[in-house]
């Protein structure tokens, strides 16, 4: 079969498991050379062979999103190992703050917002997305393709309580990209959203603090089920990042099963 993604180099942050680690590899087995980006060298080392083991070309690249420095770095080495940048996906997020990281949102009232908080959320969110977006604009440009994708959430759209800081930077995260994709799209590059609901990490941390509410949650989706990274997840980003999806640009996915039937 004829892989979508041939010849084509992206960066996936986040990778090291989780929807990160299921777009990797379905990049991987579509042809793509992938940098597999996040902080722990051990797990970057892990799904980069994973994807070498089934045929394709990755490396590992320890990195730390909220760290500038590093992110330029990471663009450099990708460029510099396979010659080129044509995909980034901006999936890694932090939550709580630098000196105690959370694996996912906590509640907190919004009149209690604790401003480290809010800065690194932003820093891991936001802002660590247009680093990447900055960082590889002049490669995606100079190719004539580039697929942005930014990872968001229906949190941010709705206003999910105690999630303030989180549901501010995924929205800044949206409007960075409507934006980036009306700069973009003259130059053959698209910048979309995907709003997730998946089975991760981070949303079994979230589930544990609300369990009755998730239970609740799986008879409201459409679907009757709750995602899975790998058989949800990648799919939908191979699309998005493939020559077909050339013309669909700013754009909102929904990947929740139907959970949310927004406007
Ligand atoms: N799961 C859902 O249902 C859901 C719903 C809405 C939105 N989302 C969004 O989808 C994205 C992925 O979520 P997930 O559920 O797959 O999360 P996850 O299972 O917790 O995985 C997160 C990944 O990001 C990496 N990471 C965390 N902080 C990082 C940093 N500062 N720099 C680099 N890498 C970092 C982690 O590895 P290291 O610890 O090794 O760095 C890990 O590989 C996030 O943007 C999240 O907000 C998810």
């Amino acid at each position: 079969m004829e892989q979508s993604l041939a010849g084509k180099v992206a960066i996936v942050t986040g990778a090291g498991r989780g929807i990160g680690r299921a777009i990797a590899l379905a990049y991987g087995a579509a042809g793509a050379k992938v940098a597999v980006v996040s902080r722990t060298p051990a797990t970057v080392d892990a799904v980069a062979k994973e994807i070498r083991d089934a045929g394709g070309e990755a490396i590992g690249v320890a990195c730390d999103v909220g760290k500038r420095d590093q992110v330029f770095a990471a663009v450099q080495q990708t460029v510099e190992t396979f010659g080129g940048l044509n995909i980034v996906v901006n999936n890694a997020q932090g939550f709580g703050t630098e000196d105690s990281p959370q694996p996912s949102t906590v509640f907190v009232a919004c009149e209690d917002t604790n401003e480290e908080e809010w800065e690194y959320t932003f820093r891991t969110g936001a802002t660590a997305s247009l680093w990447f977006m900055k960082a590889a604009f002049p490669h995606m440009k100079k190719a004539g393709y580039g697929r942005v994708i930014n990872f968001a959430s229906s949190s941010g759209q709705i206003g999910f309580e105690g999630n303030t800081c989180y549901n501010a930077t995924k929205e800044a995260i949206r409007a960075l990209s409507r934006t980036a994709a009306r700069e973009w799209g003259q130059h053959g590059i698209t910048v979309n959203i995907i709003n997730p609901a998946l089975e991760t990490r981070a949303f079994d941390a979230w589930k544990s603090a609300r369990p009755d509410f998730v239970e609740a949650l799986k008879e409201k989706i459409p679907v009757r089920r709750l995602g899975d990274p790998v058989k949800d997840g990648g799919p939908l980003a191979v699309f998005i990042a493939g020559p077909g999806a050339g013309y669909i640009t700013g754009q909102t996915f929904m990947l929740e099963g139907g959970m949310h039937t927004l406007p």
